[in-house]
């Protein structure tokens, strides 16, 4: 990476204001999944250890601009203190002369959280008035919220221009290390697992990635897009019509290409995508009019297994099914199992942040691949080969 990281800098005594991506899941005011803040800690724990004034701001969902409690981001910071074993200071705001005030009345080691970002409509529109108050707040910014780079934001683009350096975070860091080094040296076969229930969220993916891996795997909804575009029946399964056309593009595309294309051979169906729902398995070249897909079926899920398992170098992005529904979950399952094997025999294995990412925790694999991303869009706009802003305006190295 060829920017600057919070160990290249001095923090004793200094302001460090952190973007992190605290846009964690709540449940009547608690969190219920805070892998985002665990994963922030390494670079909270470096700024209290060096003597640094810790501020960190982040957004929680998308309050619109306006003020709405429950959007706050007080059950972070609380579920912060639990893991930190220490006090976080909940701010009421997040910029003000107040605000500057409390800041600098800290004292070395202390963290302070401050009011979501989206409380004000001038975060989303990187507005440079209100990059510069937040400026104020810090001496040092770091930015650590690899899950909101794809967004040129006040606290994550504008303010970079009001306060320097402006050096990556750990977590940052280890998101680009480990989603560029597959990328850009990865040890072969490389494959590419790509689900999901729609192709136009993984169209730029499967562009860029063409050429450039061995083999993509294509699973979820989308396939059926896929099998449209060969003239298959799909019966019911989702379907995207305006993207057939460039479905039957993307396979031409891979088939003038060093990169293998899969589909799926068959699928799970039922007649309606439910809990406790009787399926069947059918080949993809045998759907009938009433079926709708779910996952994909049992040989496609040895197939992709072994190929999976033979890789060195492997990407996941999007679930192979409904796999939050039993009946329709064993196609991620099976994925998310040879992903683990590959990389207990030596894989880098990457996955995805969003649905996948959910699938590894539900399956209780999450600590057993090389990196989950903790970025969903961020990690996909990556993949699509684009630059993230929120990098982009970090200090070169
Ligand atoms: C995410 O959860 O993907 C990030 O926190 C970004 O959130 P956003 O899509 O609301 O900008």
């Amino acid at each position: 990476m060829n920017k600057k990281t919070i160990d290249q800098v001095e923090l004793k005594g200094k302001r460090v204001l952190v973007r992190v991506d605290f846009n964690v899941p709540l449940d009547e005011g608690k969190v219920t999944d805070d892998t985002r803040i665990r994963e922030s800690l390494p670079t909270i724990q470096k700024i209290i250890a060096s003597g640094g004034k810790c501020i960190l701001m982040s957004h929680l969902g998308r309050p619109k601009g306006k003020r709405a409690m429950e959007f706050s981001l007080g059950p972070a910071a609380q579920r912060l203190a639990e893991l930190l074993k220490q006090q976080v200071i909940m701010a009421t705001e997040c910029v003000g002369a107040d605000i500057e005030k409390a800041t600098k009345r800290m004292d070395a080691g202390q963290v302070m959280m401050l009011e979501n970002l989206r409380f004000h409509p001038e975060e989303e529109k990187n507005d440079p008035g209100f990059s510069q108050q937040l400026a104020k707040l810090g001496d040092i910014y770091v930015n650590d919220a690899f899950g909101s780079a794809h967004r040129a934001h006040a606290s994550t683009e504008g303010i970079t221009k009001f306060l320097k350096p402006a050096v990556a975070g750990y977590l940052m860091k280890k998101e680009l290390d480990y989603l560029g080094r597959a990328l850009a040296e990865p040890a072969r076969p490389f494959v590419a697992v790509l689900g999901g229930s729609k192709i136009s969220g993984k169209i730029d993916v499967i562009g860029n990635l063409l050429g450039k891996v061995d083999t993509i795997l294509i699973g979820g909804g989308m396939a059926y897009t896929f099998f449209k575009a060969m003239g298959e029946e799909i019966g019911n399964s989702i379907v995207e019509l305006e993207k057939v056309d460039l479905a039957h593009s993307l396979i031409k595309g891979a088939a003038s290409s060093s990169t293998k294309l899969v589909l799926p051979a068959d699928s799970r169906v039922a007649e309606e995508l439910k809990a406790g729902v009787k399926t069947e398995v059918r080949s993809n070249r045998a759907l009938r009019e009433n079926d709708t897909a779910g996952d994909i079926g049992p040989e496609a899920e040895g197939n992709y297994a072994q190929i999976i398992r033979k890789a060195k170098t492997v990407v996941w992005n999007g679930p192979m099914g409904v796999f939050e529904i039993g009946e329709f979950a064993h196609g991620t399952q099976a994925v998310a199992e040879a992903l683990v094997e590959a990389t207990r025999a030596g894989a880098v294995t990457v996955v995805g942040g969003g649905d996948s990412a959910a699938a590894m925790k539900k399956f209780g694999l999450e600590d057993k691949v090389s990196h989950v991303s903790t970025g969903g869009g961020a990690s996909l706009e990556f993949l699509e080969g684009k630059q993230l802003p929120g990098v982009v305006a970090l200090t070169d190295s």
